[in-house]
């Protein structure tokens, strides 16, 4: 199992199991095929509404002595209403309750995006907080001293651009250990993983495989089909692999972490035997080619009418 080593000397098992739109009633078996597979790296959000039946996967798991709680890597992330840095504790230990856990792994600030409390999704600029009222470094502190109290072994981002990432990095008593962002051949991200890179912030690729079950409101008309692109489909093909797997095993190759998400047994176990495919320094700048900044996950959500917030702001640097 290819592992990296966080900036705390942690090391995370590089391909870990993504559960964002894993069911309620899928996500169970989800988890537990993957980790009797070998799975050892769990990716989960409060917001993803299922970390309750992860934890009684876990909890089975557990039970029946197939992991225990320090040969697996779990990481989860606080919800955008609960940035109020009196609201980041009971946030996560709601999240551990939930999973069944007494500490996380990684702790990752979800958006860079504020809402009032209780407002799980905005629909009203009301129902947003700017980032001067506040401020993401306050979130922050509040998360650093989660760290503090052992509720979670390091905290990292999710969704920040270079220029949240180079703000945040200034002051910060804990650095932030990860950034997780949308990553894939069709939008490589170069400058976000030089950054990452220097200042030895690990980036996780989310929606690896293009996130094809995304509900509609979530999906545009004309995007291409990432599994289906033909230069991946060649790779594939002369390596006797999937596309799926030539997918996770380019996000390995470059460093990254990488979270494929499936509810399907044998799609599980495909994409863990990725971590195998070796591809080539031809093959990678094949890929290489295809980057063409197109974002699944746009935010779009989150530019709402008079708020404060635009998808400019929101990917800018
Ligand atoms: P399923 O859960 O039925 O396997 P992403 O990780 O980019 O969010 O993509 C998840 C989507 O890709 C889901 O629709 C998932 O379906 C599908 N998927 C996961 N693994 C594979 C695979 N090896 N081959 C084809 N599709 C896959």
């Amino acid at each position: 199992m290819k592992t990296l080593e966080l900036n705390n000397g942690l090391v995370m098992p590089a391909l870990g199991l993504g559960t964002w739109k894993s069911k309620p009633g899928e996500v169970a078996n989800a988890v537990k095929v993957a980790v009797r597979a070998g799975y050892r790296h769990l990716d989960c959000a409060w917001i993803y509404g299922n970390e309750k039946e992860i934890g009684e996967a876990l909890a089975e798991l557990f039970e029946e002595g197939v992991v225990t709680r320090d040969e697996l890597w779990v990481t989860s992330k606080l919800w955008n209403d609960r940035h109020a840095p009196k609201d980041v504790e009971p946030a996560l230990r709601d999240t551990l309750s939930k999973l069944g856990l007494e500490y996380l792994d990684l702790y990752l600030m979800h958006w860079p995006i504020a809402h009032r409390l209780g407002k799980t999704m905005p629909k009203t600029a009301d129902d947003m907080v700017s980032l001067d009222e506040l401020p993401l470094e306050s979130t922050w502190a509040a998360m650093e001293k989660l760290v503090d109290a052992g509720l979670t072994r390091s905290i990292g981002v999710s969704n920040f651009n270079s220029k949240k990432l180079r703000a945040l990095l200034k002051d910060a008593r804990i650095r932030p250990a990860a950034n997780q962002v949308e990553l894939h051949p069709y939008l490589q991200q170069y400058e976000l993983k030089a950054l990452c890179d220097a200042e030895g912030v690990i980036l996780t690729a989310y929606s690896p495989l293009g996130s094809k079950d995304r509900p509609p409101s979530l999906k545009a008309e004309d995007e291409p089909i990432l599994l289906e692109d033909p230069v991946i489909g060649e790779i594939a093909a002369a390596k006797g692999a999937s596309t799926a797997q030539v997918l996770i095993a380019w996000a390995l190759h470059r460093g990254t972490s990488v979270i494929p998400k499936s509810t399907n047994e044998g799609r599980i176990k495909q994409n863990l035997e990725a971590a195998t495919l070796e591809l080539n320094a031809d093959e990678m700048s094949k890929i290489e080619t295809l980057d063409r900044a197109r974002r699944y996950v746009d935010g779009r959500f989150w530019a709402v009418e008079g708020s404060t917030y635009t998808m400019e702001s929101l990917w800018e640097g």
